[in-house]
């Protein structure tokens, strides 16, 4: 089968590796002719373990172009995975997705399958394949399979290549045996439904984690009030096969490309329909507030960051991702700069990128140790591996005033106990073994 894939960021890129170490011979398709060529020379330009290995694998069966035109000649299976980012009502952009399906159109030689990967807003495969339909210019036809995708950004190629459902979202049985000849070589359960059931799937799965986030987080702030411990709470919750032990962990709320544009886009659409979802909005609302939860306990030991130093450990939405998109770090970092804080933060993997935004505001470090340096408080936004592992003995002997903010529940709180410091997280008891 000549199977092409629109667009290479995480979902495009991966599914076209994975396709391709399945057995495929894949053609992946970006307008970013800079990206095209890094992928050309084997280097994936996105951060994702095992990704480039892959690559390199099987690059005899990825071929990587910008001629879509040319690639979808001949496809048989034409992949869409471009961004749906959000618009500023919180509806989803369907821009990049309208700018495929044109050029499908107009380049087809023959009846092809289009399956859209991208989390796109119920109703849209159906729209795009009358599009497709109505503009082709020889007559011929497409038939659209919605076959979201349920990777998360950091295990992407495993989530990918072991993946709990495949879900296929058709209108006739042979759109749905040329899918499984896609993925005959996966051994993984369907889920075949009609193609609203499949776009609502992706939406009620993505908003449903977010909620669960949002919900332990606020038990985590009821949590601090009454003297209970969020770690043992959701450990007690989650034993409980019902309600199951993943996402429960309490922090500075839930970032990243999907979570803060799906809810959205969710909401948005339920409106649209006059249908207010409620639960949803809940889950909007106590993560908004959440993001800047940390800088609320800071005022406690600070009325203002103004000629502070103020040392930042983890600046990405989550570990193993140099993806800021969403990023709580981002949402507490204005409110310092203004203030007047001197920052100096260290991510190893996301500090490029944040250079890009904050290129001369912040002072970028090569190590824990130079980042506490003289630090009047430390703020503490991703629990990379690196932050986990630290010598917490570090803060004492480094900062000016050992005062640790930490989003994501790093440490032990007996461990943080026996140090001379205060240190602050997410839904447990604080620990103040110094005066202020
Ligand atoms: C998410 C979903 O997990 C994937 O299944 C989905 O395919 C993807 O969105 C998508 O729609 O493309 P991702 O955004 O990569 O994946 O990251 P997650 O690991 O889900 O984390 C999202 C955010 O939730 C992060 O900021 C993380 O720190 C936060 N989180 C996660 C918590 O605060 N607590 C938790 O217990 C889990």
């Amino acid at each position: 089968m000549n199977l092409v894939v629109a667009g290479t960021g995480y979902v495009g890129l991966v599914t076209a590796v994975c396709l391709a170490e399945k057995g495929h011979k894949v053609t992946c398709v970006d307008v970013d002719e800079k990206k095209i060529n890094l992928m050309r020379e084997g280097k994936s330009p996105i951060y994702e373990e095992g990704l480039e290995e892959l690559m390199h694998k099987n690059k005899e069966k990825l071929h990587y172009t910008t001629e879509s035109g040319k690639a979808y000649q001949n496809a048989d299976v034409i992949f869409i995975g471009v961004g749906t980012p959000e618009k500023k009502d919180g509806s989803a952009n369907l821009k990049y997705v309208y700018d495929v399906a044109k050029e499908i159109a107009q380049n087809i030689q023959k009846d092809t399958y289009v399956v859209i990967k991208s989390t796109v807003p119920i109703g849209t495969n159906k729209k795009i394949e009358k599009y497709i339909n109505a503009n082709t210019t020889n007559g011929h036809t497409v038939e659209i399979i919605s076959n979201p995708e349920f990777l998360s950004q950091g295990t992407a190629v495993r989530d990918t290549l072991h993946a709990q459902r495949i879900v296929l979202g058709a209108n006739t049985e042979k759109a749905i045996q040329v899918m499984k000849q896609v993925y005959d070589q996966f051994g993984i359960e369907y889920v075949i439904t009609n193609r609203e059931s499949a776009e609502m799937i992706k939406y009620a799965s993505n908003d449903f984690l977010a909620l669960k986030i949002s919900y332990i987080n606020e038990i985590a702030n009821l949590c601090e009030v009454v003297g209970a411990d969020i770690t043992d709470v959701a450990k007690g919750m989650g034993l409980d096969s019902r309600i199951g032990n993943k996402f429960l962990n309490a922090g500075i709320g839930y970032g990243g490309s999907c979570f803060p544009k799906d809810t959205k886009a969710l909401h948005w659409l339920g409106n649209y329909y006059d249908y207010e979802l409620k639960t949803v909005k809940a889950a909007i609302e106590v993560n908004e507030n959440q993001k800047i939860k940390l800088i609320k306990k800071a005022r406690k030991y600070y009325e203002t960051f103004e000629g502070l130093n103020v040392a930042v450990l983890g600046l990405a939405f989550k570990p193993n991702t140099d993806d800021l998109r969403e990023a709580p770090s981002l949402d507490c970092m204005p409110i310092l700069l203004e203030d007047g804080a001197h920052i100096k933060a260290y991510d190893p993997v996301a500090q490029a990128n944040y250079k890009k935004i904050y290129p001369t505001e912040i002072e970028y470090c090569n190590s824990i140790e130079d980042t506490l340096k003289d630090a009047d408080i430390c703020f503490i936004f991703t629990e990379w591996d690196f932050v986990k592992n630290m010598d917490t003995s570090l803060f004492v002997k480094y900062m000016k005033k050992p005062i640790i903010l930490d989003g994501r529940n790093c440490f032990a709180i007996d461990k943080m106990e026996k140090e001379k410091l205060i240190y602050e997280s997410i839904g447990r008891k604080a620990v103040t073994n110094l005066s202020c």
